[in-house]
């Protein structure tokens, strides 16, 4: 009889989260969603309190089409699965499974998986939503046993809404680690792919390019952002053209994948002129404008 695969990889049914910001408020969501036990970290309460507020606005919007009825009873047994804490240490005690979804700065992942490395249950995976990181370069904060059980695992924003997971394996990565990875983003209802450990995994590889470039356009004074919108709307099908992408995505997130790019760019991993640096990107950033999470980016988007 074929052995299933259930067999030689670990079920995951608990889940912690770090960082509570768009993408790992969404993630939480999921895997609450998807019926794990879900813990949410972040290093304030207050930015928990944010993660909190994305989940429940999400889910009311899950709930009046799932459950037009009964919206709040929807919602309220899936924040029952969700758990916060400001305590990294006790957030991944009993874990199966830890997601980081903090800033996107090597120094600060590698140091929060040093020390989860040295709290989590032996055969806890984790794994990296890094958007544009190495995931390798990550996992060497951790010991040599963890680092089989470490991977990419690279979700979409909006994360309720967006389909795809790309699953990262570094040299290190086992096969029964990647198999539990398809298997819980299966449950949670995405459709995964698998991509080697390089700039930008597939999808950013190829949008994060495409969004430096038309601000590029904007600064040469080729077209203002509102018309190159509706022109890649409704001349290329896009659902939102790159600027209302910018915005959603955060300013200061493009920003953070560019510079790390460049990087990279200088041992060749990359084409230097893809990430060369764009001053209106790095001003508004430095004002503060960060996109739809700051209320102001390209477009007023409180
Ligand atoms: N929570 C739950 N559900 C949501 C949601 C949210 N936050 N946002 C949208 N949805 C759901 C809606 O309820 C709707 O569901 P149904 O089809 O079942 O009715 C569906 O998504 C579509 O939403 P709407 O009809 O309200 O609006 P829309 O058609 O304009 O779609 C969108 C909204 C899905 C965000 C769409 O505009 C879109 O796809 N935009 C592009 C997003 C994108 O490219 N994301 C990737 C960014 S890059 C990235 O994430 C990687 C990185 O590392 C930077
Ligand atoms: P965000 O700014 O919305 O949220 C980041 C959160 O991490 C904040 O709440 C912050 O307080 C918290 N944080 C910072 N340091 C922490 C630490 N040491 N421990 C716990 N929490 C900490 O950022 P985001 O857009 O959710 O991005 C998070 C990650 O996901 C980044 O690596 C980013 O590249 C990646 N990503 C972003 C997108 C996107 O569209 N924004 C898409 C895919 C992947």
């Amino acid at each position: 009889r074929h052995l299933s695969t259930s067999q030689s990889t670990a079920k995951v049914e608990r889940l912690t989260v770090f960082g509570a910001g768009l993408m790992g408020a969404g993630i939480a969501q999921i895997g609450a969603q998807s019926g794990l036990k879900v813990i949410l970290s972040d290093v304030t309460d207050k930015a928990l309190e944010n993660g909190l507020n994305i989940i429940s606005k999400s889910l009311t919007r899950v709930a009046k089409k799932k459950s037009p009825d009964d919206i709040e009873g929807f919602t309220s047994k899936i924040l029952q699965n969700i758990e916060t804490t400001t305590d990294a240490g006790k957030a991944v005690q009993e874990a199966d499974l830890v997601v980081e979804a903090i800033i996107e700065s090597i120094k600060v992942k590698r140091d929060l998986f040093g020390f989860l490395d040295t709290k989590a249950k032996a055969d806890c995976i984790f794994a990296t939503n890094t958007s544009s990181l190495s995931v390798k370069e990550i996992a060497e904060s951790c010991g040599k046993e963890r680092r089989e059980k470490f991977a990419g695992l690279h979700f979409f924003n909006p994360v309720p809404a967006m389909k795809l997971v790309e699953i990262i394996k570094t040299p290190e990565t086992s096969n029964s680690t990647y198999e539990s990875l398809r298997e819980v983003t299966l449950r949670m209802g995405k459709s995964p792919v698998t991509c080697n450990d390089t700039p930008g995994f597939i999808v950013n590889r190829l949008l994060v390019p495409y969004l430096l470039e038309s601000i590029r356009m904007v600064e040469r004074g080729d077209a203002t952002p509102e018309d190159i919108d509706t022109a890649m709307e409704l001349g290329a099908g896009y659902p939102m053209g790159p600027f209302k992408l910018l915005d959603f995505v955060g300013l200061d997130t493009t920003s953070y994948i560019a510079q790390g790019w460049r990087e990279k760019a200088a041992a060749g991993a990359i084409s230097k002129e893809l990430v060369e640096p764009i001053g209106l990107l790095e001003k508004l950033v430095k004002e503060g404008k960060m996109g739809r999470k700051s209320g102001q980016g390209f477009y007023n988007v409180s």
